[in-house]
Protein backbone atom coordinates (compact mmCIF):
# COMPACT_ATOMS: atom_id res chain seq x y z
CA UNK A 1 0.00 0.00 0.00
CA UNK A 2 1.36 3.11 -0.85
CA UNK A 3 1.00 6.02 1.65
CA UNK A 4 2.10 9.51 1.16
CA UNK A 5 4.08 11.21 4.66
CA UNK A 6 6.44 14.01 4.74
CA UNK A 7 9.24 11.38 4.85
CA UNK A 8 8.12 10.35 1.70
CA UNK A 9 11.03 9.73 -0.56
CA UNK A 10 11.50 11.98 -3.41
CA UNK A 11 10.83 9.58 -6.12
CA UNK A 12 7.53 8.69 -4.85
CA UNK A 13 6.94 12.20 -4.20
CA UNK A 14 7.83 13.63 -7.50
CA UNK A 15 5.91 10.60 -9.35
CA UNK A 16 2.75 11.60 -7.61
CA UNK A 17 3.32 15.20 -8.80
CA UNK A 18 3.45 14.06 -12.26
CA UNK A 19 0.20 11.89 -11.97
CA UNK A 20 -1.55 14.31 -9.55
CA UNK A 21 -0.64 17.22 -12.24
CA UNK A 22 -2.05 15.31 -14.95
CA UNK A 23 -5.52 14.73 -13.80
CA UNK A 24 -5.36 18.26 -12.24
CA UNK A 25 -4.75 20.34 -16.18
CA UNK A 26 -7.93 17.57 -16.61
CA UNK A 27 -10.21 18.91 -14.82
CA UNK A 28 -9.14 22.35 -14.67
CA UNK A 29 -9.70 23.25 -18.41
CA UNK A 30 -12.39 22.71 -20.39
CA UNK A 31 -13.65 19.34 -19.38
CA UNK A 32 -14.40 20.96 -16.27
CA UNK A 33 -16.69 23.36 -17.85
CA UNK A 34 -18.63 20.60 -19.73
CA UNK A 35 -18.76 18.58 -16.69
CA UNK A 36 -20.38 20.82 -14.89
CA UNK A 37 -22.62 22.55 -17.36
CA UNK A 38 -23.88 18.62 -18.77
CA UNK A 39 -24.36 18.28 -14.92
CA UNK A 40 -25.79 21.12 -13.22
CA UNK A 41 -30.06 20.92 -13.00
CA UNK A 42 -31.85 23.93 -13.27
CA UNK A 43 -32.72 24.89 -10.46
CA UNK A 44 -32.43 26.41 -7.52
CA UNK A 45 -28.88 28.75 -7.54
CA UNK A 46 -27.50 26.62 -10.60
CA UNK A 47 -28.51 29.45 -13.18
CA UNK A 48 -26.19 31.81 -14.75
CA UNK A 49 -25.14 33.89 -12.23
CA UNK A 50 -25.47 38.22 -12.72
CA UNK A 51 -22.89 38.94 -9.82
CA UNK A 52 -20.59 41.33 -10.01
CA UNK A 53 -17.54 38.99 -11.32
CA UNK A 54 -19.86 38.61 -14.74
CA UNK A 55 -19.40 41.86 -16.30
CA UNK A 56 -15.46 41.17 -16.03
CA UNK A 57 -15.99 38.55 -18.03
CA UNK A 58 -16.45 39.10 -21.82
CA UNK A 59 -19.40 38.13 -23.91
CA UNK A 60 -21.94 34.82 -23.00
CA UNK A 61 -20.79 34.40 -19.62
CA UNK A 62 -17.48 33.05 -20.80
CA UNK A 63 -15.94 30.46 -18.24
CA UNK A 64 -18.89 30.51 -16.24
CA UNK A 65 -19.42 26.96 -14.86
CA UNK A 66 -23.04 26.32 -13.81
CA UNK A 67 -23.27 30.02 -12.37
CA UNK A 68 -19.82 29.81 -10.76
CA UNK A 69 -16.48 30.21 -11.96
CA UNK A 70 -12.29 29.83 -12.01
CA UNK A 71 -10.97 32.80 -10.36
CA UNK A 72 -13.70 34.53 -9.41
CA UNK A 73 -12.22 36.47 -7.09
CA UNK A 74 -9.14 38.03 -9.80
CA UNK A 75 -11.60 40.31 -11.02
CA UNK A 76 -13.38 41.36 -7.73
CA UNK A 77 -10.99 41.36 -5.41
CA UNK A 78 -7.59 42.17 -7.91
CA UNK A 79 -5.11 43.34 -5.50
CA UNK A 80 -5.24 40.29 -3.22
CA UNK A 81 -4.39 36.58 -4.14
CA UNK A 82 -7.56 34.95 -2.33
CA UNK A 83 -7.14 31.05 -3.14
CA UNK A 84 -3.15 31.79 -1.70
CA UNK A 85 -4.84 33.34 1.77
CA UNK A 86 -6.85 30.52 2.22
CA UNK A 87 -4.24 28.16 1.50
CA UNK A 88 -1.55 29.83 3.76
CA UNK A 89 -3.94 29.98 6.92
CA UNK A 90 -5.38 26.41 6.07
CA UNK A 91 -1.87 24.68 6.15
CA UNK A 92 -0.34 26.59 8.66
CA UNK A 93 -3.47 24.75 10.51
CA UNK A 94 -3.18 21.68 9.15
CA UNK A 95 0.67 21.23 9.98
CA UNK A 96 0.17 20.82 13.67
CA UNK A 97 -3.77 19.05 12.94
CA UNK A 98 -3.45 15.81 10.86
CA UNK A 99 -7.81 15.71 11.17
CA UNK A 100 -8.30 19.14 9.58
CA UNK A 101 -8.71 17.56 6.37
CA UNK A 102 -11.44 15.31 7.82
CA UNK A 103 -13.03 17.86 9.62
CA UNK A 104 -13.62 19.99 6.71
CA UNK A 105 -14.43 17.58 4.44
CA UNK A 106 -17.18 16.22 6.47
CA UNK A 107 -18.04 19.90 6.98
CA UNK A 108 -18.34 20.78 3.02
CA UNK A 109 -20.06 17.51 2.51
CA UNK A 110 -22.74 18.32 5.11
CA UNK A 111 -23.15 22.06 4.11
CA UNK A 112 -23.66 21.22 0.35
CA UNK A 113 -26.27 18.50 0.85
CA UNK A 114 -28.29 20.89 3.22
CA UNK A 115 -30.11 23.36 1.09
CA UNK A 116 -26.83 23.93 -0.87
CA UNK A 117 -23.16 24.71 -0.45
CA UNK A 118 -24.27 27.95 1.31
CA UNK A 119 -22.32 28.09 4.74
CA UNK A 120 -26.04 27.34 6.23
CA UNK A 121 -23.93 24.69 8.64
CA UNK A 122 -21.97 27.88 9.91
CA UNK A 123 -24.64 29.81 11.28
CA UNK A 124 -24.62 29.63 15.28
CA UNK A 125 -28.19 29.82 17.14
CA UNK A 126 -30.45 32.97 17.38
CA UNK A 127 -29.87 34.19 21.05
CA UNK A 128 -34.02 33.60 20.75
CA UNK A 129 -35.30 31.02 22.46
CA UNK A 130 -37.95 30.55 20.47
CA UNK A 131 -36.82 30.38 17.30
CA UNK A 132 -35.94 26.97 15.63
CA UNK A 133 -32.51 24.96 15.77
CA UNK A 134 -29.92 25.80 13.31
CA UNK A 135 -27.99 22.92 11.21
CA UNK A 136 -24.89 22.60 13.60
CA UNK A 137 -27.29 21.78 16.11
CA UNK A 138 -28.92 18.46 14.95
CA UNK A 139 -27.85 15.35 15.71
CA UNK A 140 -25.82 14.33 12.35
CA UNK A 141 -23.80 18.03 12.99
CA UNK A 142 -23.02 17.64 16.64
CA UNK A 143 -19.50 16.22 16.42
CA UNK A 144 -18.68 18.04 12.80
CA UNK A 145 -16.21 20.71 13.84
CA UNK A 146 -13.54 22.91 11.69
CA UNK A 147 -15.25 26.15 12.44
CA UNK A 148 -13.08 28.12 13.98
CA UNK A 149 -10.43 27.87 11.04
CA UNK A 150 -13.00 29.26 8.85
CA UNK A 151 -13.86 32.27 11.48
CA UNK A 152 -9.58 32.78 10.75
CA UNK A 153 -9.57 32.65 6.98
CA UNK A 154 -12.93 35.28 7.14
CA UNK A 155 -11.31 37.97 9.34
CA UNK A 156 -8.44 37.73 7.20
CA UNK A 157 -9.95 38.21 4.37
CA UNK A 158 -12.24 40.66 5.56
CA UNK A 159 -9.52 43.10 6.42
CA UNK A 160 -8.34 42.48 2.76
CA UNK A 161 -11.45 42.64 0.96
CA UNK A 162 -14.63 43.66 2.54
CA UNK A 163 -17.88 41.92 2.36
CA UNK A 164 -16.90 40.23 -0.75
CA UNK A 165 -15.78 36.17 -0.48
CA UNK A 166 -18.03 34.29 0.66
CA UNK A 167 -18.37 31.94 3.72
CA UNK A 168 -19.48 29.35 1.18
CA UNK A 169 -16.34 29.35 -1.04
CA UNK A 170 -14.16 29.83 1.92
CA UNK A 171 -15.75 26.61 3.42
CA UNK A 172 -14.66 25.00 -0.35
CA UNK A 173 -11.29 26.20 -0.92
CA UNK A 174 -10.39 25.40 2.75
CA UNK A 175 -11.64 21.78 2.32
CA UNK A 176 -9.40 21.15 -0.78
CA UNK A 177 -6.34 22.70 0.77
CA UNK A 178 -6.85 21.09 4.04
CA UNK A 179 -6.78 17.48 1.70
CA UNK A 180 -4.38 19.02 -0.28
CA UNK A 181 -1.81 19.74 2.62
CA UNK A 182 -0.22 16.04 2.79
CA UNK A 183 0.59 16.27 -1.08
CA UNK A 184 1.67 19.98 -1.22
CA UNK A 185 -0.36 20.69 -4.28
CA UNK A 186 -3.89 21.41 -4.61
CA UNK A 187 -5.53 18.19 -5.49
CA UNK A 188 -8.41 19.83 -7.31
CA UNK A 189 -9.66 23.17 -9.29
CA UNK A 190 -12.49 25.22 -7.07
CA UNK A 191 -14.72 27.11 -8.83
CA UNK A 192 -16.15 30.44 -7.01
CA UNK A 193 -19.00 32.48 -6.79
CA UNK A 194 -20.84 31.10 -4.36
CA UNK A 195 -23.01 33.29 -1.91
CA UNK A 196 -23.97 32.53 1.40
CA UNK A 197 -27.93 31.79 2.70
CA UNK A 198 -29.75 33.19 4.85
CA UNK A 199 -31.53 30.95 6.75
CA UNK A 200 -30.20 27.26 8.42
CA UNK A 201 -32.95 25.01 9.96
CA UNK A 202 -31.79 21.73 11.93
CA UNK A 203 -34.90 20.31 10.50
CA UNK A 204 -33.34 20.45 6.99
CA UNK A 205 -30.18 18.34 7.83
CA UNK A 206 -31.98 15.70 9.12
CA UNK A 207 -34.20 15.57 6.41
CA UNK A 208 -31.48 15.41 3.77
CA UNK A 209 -28.11 14.09 5.29
CA UNK A 210 -27.75 10.55 5.02
CA UNK A 211 -27.92 8.08 7.97
CA UNK A 212 -25.14 5.46 8.15
CA UNK A 213 -26.93 2.52 8.02
CA UNK A 214 -28.94 3.46 4.64
CA UNK A 215 -29.01 0.30 2.57
CA UNK A 216 -28.38 1.24 -1.05
CA UNK A 217 -31.72 2.37 -2.83
CA UNK A 218 -31.05 5.39 0.10
CA UNK A 219 -27.97 6.43 -0.77
CA UNK A 220 -28.27 6.43 -4.41
CA UNK A 221 -31.19 8.51 -3.98
CA UNK A 222 -30.10 10.96 -1.65
CA UNK A 223 -27.16 11.62 -4.23
CA UNK A 224 -29.05 11.60 -7.20
CA UNK A 225 -31.43 14.12 -5.45
CA UNK A 226 -27.92 16.54 -5.56
CA UNK A 227 -27.95 15.65 -9.19
CA UNK A 228 -24.90 13.13 -8.20
CA UNK A 229 -24.67 9.67 -9.44
CA UNK A 230 -23.56 6.35 -8.54
CA UNK A 231 -19.57 6.59 -9.66
CA UNK A 232 -20.01 10.23 -6.90
CA UNK A 233 -21.62 8.20 -4.26
CA UNK A 234 -18.72 5.97 -4.60
CA UNK A 235 -15.91 8.47 -4.88
CA UNK A 236 -17.50 10.59 -2.67
CA UNK A 237 -17.56 7.57 0.18
CA UNK A 238 -13.58 7.36 -0.66
CA UNK A 239 -13.69 10.44 2.06
CA UNK A 240 -13.86 8.18 4.86
CA UNK A 241 -10.01 7.11 3.83
CA UNK A 242 -9.51 9.72 6.82
CA UNK A 243 -11.12 10.12 10.30
CA UNK A 244 -12.94 8.54 13.24
CA UNK A 245 -15.71 7.67 14.38
CA UNK A 246 -17.13 6.38 17.98
CA UNK A 247 -18.38 2.96 19.03
CA UNK A 248 -21.72 4.71 19.37
CA UNK A 249 -22.11 5.20 15.77
CA UNK A 250 -22.32 1.42 15.42
CA UNK A 251 -23.43 -0.06 18.26
CA UNK A 252 -26.26 -1.31 16.60
CA UNK A 253 -24.25 -3.39 14.16
CA UNK A 254 -22.11 -4.68 16.35
CA UNK A 255 -24.66 -5.74 19.33
CA UNK A 256 -28.16 -5.80 18.25
CA UNK A 257 -27.95 -5.94 14.60
CA UNK A 258 -31.82 -7.80 14.26
CA UNK A 259 -32.78 -6.90 17.63
CA UNK A 260 -31.58 -10.56 18.85
CA UNK A 261 -28.12 -9.51 20.34
CA UNK A 262 -26.58 -10.17 17.34
CA UNK A 263 -23.90 -8.65 14.56
CA UNK A 264 -24.01 -7.40 11.08
CA UNK A 265 -23.44 -10.31 9.14
CA UNK A 266 -21.56 -8.04 6.24
CA UNK A 267 -18.85 -7.47 8.69
CA UNK A 268 -15.55 -9.82 8.54
CA UNK A 269 -15.99 -12.14 10.84
CA UNK A 270 -12.60 -11.61 13.22
CA UNK A 271 -12.87 -7.85 12.91
CA UNK A 272 -16.16 -7.79 14.09
CA UNK A 273 -14.70 -9.28 17.02
CA UNK A 274 -12.19 -7.00 17.08
CA UNK A 275 -14.65 -3.97 16.97
CA UNK A 276 -16.95 -5.39 19.35
CA UNK A 277 -13.69 -6.62 22.05
CA UNK A 278 -12.52 -2.76 21.86
CA UNK A 279 -16.63 -1.29 22.30
CA UNK A 280 -17.24 -3.15 25.17
CA UNK A 281 -16.37 -0.87 27.15
CA UNK A 282 -17.29 2.40 25.84
CA UNK A 283 -19.62 3.63 22.90
CA UNK A 284 -17.56 6.72 23.39
CA UNK A 285 -13.95 4.60 22.28
CA UNK A 286 -13.02 6.16 19.39
CA UNK A 287 -12.40 4.32 15.83
CA UNK A 288 -10.34 4.84 12.78
CA UNK A 289 -12.60 4.44 9.90
CA UNK A 290 -9.80 3.37 7.79
CA UNK A 291 -7.92 1.39 10.41
CA UNK A 292 -4.05 2.51 10.57
CA UNK A 293 -4.22 4.61 7.33
CA UNK A 294 -6.81 6.87 8.84
CA UNK A 295 -4.40 10.40 8.61
CA UNK A 296 -3.58 9.74 4.91
CA UNK A 297 -5.96 10.77 1.85
CA UNK A 298 -5.43 7.70 -0.50
CA UNK A 299 -7.27 4.92 -1.99
CA UNK A 300 -7.10 1.96 1.63
CA UNK A 301 -10.95 3.03 2.47
CA UNK A 302 -11.63 0.95 -0.88
CA UNK A 303 -9.02 -1.97 0.05
CA UNK A 304 -10.74 -2.16 3.97
CA UNK A 305 -14.60 -2.24 2.42
CA UNK A 306 -13.97 -5.14 -0.52
CA UNK A 307 -12.04 -6.72 2.78
CA UNK A 308 -15.94 -6.62 4.34
CA UNK A 309 -14.49 -4.01 7.11
CA UNK A 310 -16.09 -0.98 5.94
CA UNK A 311 -16.76 0.86 9.15
CA UNK A 312 -20.85 1.46 8.84
CA UNK A 313 -23.58 -0.25 6.93
CA UNK A 314 -23.81 3.02 4.27
CA UNK A 315 -20.01 1.75 3.33
CA UNK A 316 -20.65 -2.02 3.45
CA UNK A 317 -23.65 -1.24 0.99
CA UNK A 318 -21.21 -0.43 -1.78
CA UNK A 319 -20.87 -3.85 -2.48
CA UNK A 320 -24.43 -4.60 -2.99
CA UNK A 321 -24.75 -3.20 -5.98
CA UNK A 322 -22.57 -4.11 -9.25
CA UNK A 323 -21.60 -1.08 -10.78
CA UNK A 324 -20.43 0.69 -7.26
CA UNK A 325 -18.84 -2.85 -6.31
CA UNK A 326 -16.68 -2.61 -9.16
CA UNK A 327 -16.15 1.27 -8.67
CA UNK A 328 -14.73 -0.23 -4.77
CA UNK A 329 -12.18 -2.57 -6.88
CA UNK A 330 -10.75 0.48 -9.32
CA UNK A 331 -10.53 3.07 -7.03
CA UNK A 332 -8.22 0.84 -4.60
CA UNK A 333 -5.72 2.68 -7.38
CA UNK A 334 -4.72 5.89 -5.84
CA UNK A 335 -4.25 7.48 -9.05
CA UNK A 336 -7.74 6.21 -10.04
CA UNK A 337 -9.12 7.09 -6.87
CA UNK A 338 -7.81 10.82 -6.48
CA UNK A 339 -9.00 11.64 -9.98
CA UNK A 340 -12.65 10.42 -9.02
CA UNK A 341 -12.52 11.88 -6.05
CA UNK A 342 -11.63 15.80 -7.60
CA UNK A 343 -14.36 15.41 -10.28
CA UNK A 344 -16.98 14.10 -7.42
CA UNK A 345 -15.76 17.05 -5.38
CA UNK A 346 -16.21 19.45 -8.28
CA UNK A 347 -19.17 18.54 -8.45
CA UNK A 348 -20.23 18.23 -4.70
CA UNK A 349 -19.36 21.78 -4.45
CA UNK A 350 -21.50 23.07 -7.07
CA UNK A 351 -24.58 21.73 -5.41
CA UNK A 352 -27.59 24.14 -5.16
CA UNK A 353 -25.53 27.15 -5.27
CA UNK A 354 -26.89 30.46 -4.88
CA UNK A 355 -24.88 32.96 -7.18
CA UNK A 356 -27.11 35.63 -8.74
CA UNK A 357 -26.95 39.11 -6.56
CA UNK A 358 -30.43 38.74 -5.33
CA UNK A 359 -29.62 35.32 -4.20
CA UNK A 360 -28.19 34.88 -0.48
CA UNK A 361 -25.53 37.57 0.88
CA UNK A 362 -21.97 38.07 1.44
CA UNK A 363 -21.53 37.64 5.13
CA UNK A 364 -19.25 39.89 7.02
CA UNK A 365 -19.25 36.88 10.05
CA UNK A 366 -19.62 33.47 9.01
CA UNK A 367 -21.51 32.61 12.16
CA UNK A 368 -24.54 35.20 11.60
CA UNK A 369 -26.67 36.93 8.96
CA UNK A 370 -25.47 40.05 7.79
C1 LIG B 1 -22.56 8.21 1.76
C2 LIG B 1 -23.16 8.66 2.83
C3 LIG B 1 -22.43 9.01 4.09
C4 LIG B 1 -22.77 8.66 5.33
C5 LIG B 1 -23.99 7.83 5.73
C6 LIG B 1 -21.79 9.19 6.23
C7 LIG B 1 -21.80 9.06 7.61
C8 LIG B 1 -20.78 9.43 8.45
C9 LIG B 1 -20.76 9.20 9.87
C10 LIG B 1 -21.89 8.59 10.68
C11 LIG B 1 -19.57 9.64 10.34
C12 LIG B 1 -19.06 9.57 11.78
C13 LIG B 1 -19.47 10.79 12.55
C14 LIG B 1 -19.18 10.69 14.01
O1 LIG B 1 -18.57 9.74 14.47
O2 LIG B 1 -19.59 11.62 14.72
C15 LIG B 1 -18.83 10.15 9.22
C16 LIG B 1 -17.58 10.66 9.30
C17 LIG B 1 -16.96 11.29 8.25
N1 LIG B 1 -17.51 11.52 7.00
FE1 LIG B 1 -19.14 10.65 6.25
N2 LIG B 1 -20.85 9.87 5.51
C18 LIG B 1 -21.21 9.80 4.19
C19 LIG B 1 -20.55 10.39 3.13
C20 LIG B 1 -19.51 11.27 3.29
C21 LIG B 1 -19.03 12.14 2.27
C22 LIG B 1 -19.63 12.27 0.88
C23 LIG B 1 -17.98 12.82 2.80
C24 LIG B 1 -17.13 13.88 2.18
C25 LIG B 1 -17.00 14.09 0.90
C26 LIG B 1 -17.79 12.32 4.15
C27 LIG B 1 -16.77 12.67 4.99
C28 LIG B 1 -16.61 12.19 6.26
C29 LIG B 1 -15.38 12.38 7.04
C30 LIG B 1 -14.09 12.99 6.55
C31 LIG B 1 -15.63 11.83 8.30
C32 LIG B 1 -14.66 11.81 9.49
C33 LIG B 1 -14.82 13.11 10.26
C34 LIG B 1 -13.82 13.32 11.37
O3 LIG B 1 -13.02 12.46 11.66
O4 LIG B 1 -13.85 14.43 11.96
N3 LIG B 1 -18.76 11.42 4.42
N4 LIG B 1 -19.60 10.01 8.09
Amino acid sequence: MMRIASTTPLLVTLSLFVLIGSFHIEVCNGDLESLLSSWMRPGKGNGRGDREGDKEVGGENQGDIGGLKMKFYENICPHVDVEKIVETITWKNASGNPSLGAKLLRMHFHDCFVTGCDASILLDPSTNKASPQVEKEAGPNLSVSGYELIDEIKTRLEKECRETVSCADIIALATRDAVSFQFQKRMWEVPLGRRDGRTSLASEAFKNLPSPSSNFKLLQDAFDDKGLDIRDLVALSGAHTLGITQCGMISTRLFNFTGRGDTDPSIEKSYAETLRSKCRQSFETELEMDPGSSKFFDGNYFKIVNQKKGIFESDATLLTNSFAASLVKEFEDNNKFFAAFATSMVKLGGTGVLTRKNEGEIRRDCRFVN
